[in-house]
């Protein structure tokens, strides 16, 4: 799956992108992620991205021109990459703002199958002047009920959500079936040796080594901790 970001602050998606379980799945080529700086587009003396919201207000709004070159570049290049075989989908271009929908579990997974090719524009200052929107951005992802300095944290939560659903990258293909939300309900407490620390002892059922009752007891605990934190996920 081919991830290109653009933002004005690559080095905020580097770290997080570079690291670990995805910095692995790069390597095996499972994950092709390009990070761009979208000032790489502008032009004039100054590299403009930004200006004055027309009609007054705070803040800066980022211009049109630097983010539709960069999309038509980025799917200029990609639909060549693919020739001469007749190229899958286009580019998705999917927005991060807190204006959008806000991500959920079914989200990640409905992209992760299908496995295209995603364009994510981060967001900053006041957001982007609203032809992007219009005539460029087929999506408009939120990742919560807050604001951020910069779309570019959203766009590697984005990321991780979506890619972490994507088969191998994980290294055991169970453990995002077992995750909390994919099966609508919180996750119930783990524990590993010792069996004492503290005082503090592990709960009898998962030493008993009676699979059937550790399952039970398992759903039941899960199913306490979901009525008790996000009594809203349970219908
Ligand atoms: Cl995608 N961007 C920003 N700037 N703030 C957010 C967000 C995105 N999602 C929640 N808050």
């Amino acid at each position: 799956m081919r991830i290109d970001i653009l933002t004005l602050f690559p080095a905020i998606c580097e770290g997080p992108l570079g690291e670990s379980i995805l910095k692995r799945a790069r390597e095996k080529g499972l994950l092709d992620i390009r990070i761009h700086n979208l000032r790489h587009w502008a032009t004039g003396k100054h590299l403009v991205t930004d200006d004055t919201p027309y009609g007054g207000g705070q803040g800066m709004v980022m211009k049109c021109e630097p983010i539709f070159a960069a999309v038509e570049e980025i799917k200029a290049e990609s639909f060549a990459a693919e020739a001469p075989t007749p190229p899958p989908a286009p580019p998705r271009v999917i927005y991060l703002s807190p204006s959008g929908r806000r991500l959920t579990h079914a989200i990640a997974s409905g992209y992760a199958a299908a496995r295209g090719h995603l364009i994510l524009l981060c967001g900053h200052y006041e957001g982007v002047d609203h032809r992007v929107i219009e005539h460029l951005v087929e999506d408009e992802i939120s990742i919560g009920d807050y604001v951020l300095t910069n779309g570019a944290i959203a766009a590697a939560v984005f990321v991780d959500a979506v890619a972490r659903l994507i088969p191998g990258v994980l290294g055991d293909e169970n453990s995002a079936a077992q995750d909390s939300f994919a099966q609508g309900l919180l996750e119930g407490p783990q524990y590993t040796r010792p069996v004492d620390f503290r005082g503090w002892r592990v709960p009898d059922i998962l030493l008993s080594g009676n699979h059937a009752q550790i399952a039970q007891w398992r759903a039941a605990q899960a199913m306490e901790k979901t009525r008790r934190v996000r009594p809203d996920l349970i219908k």
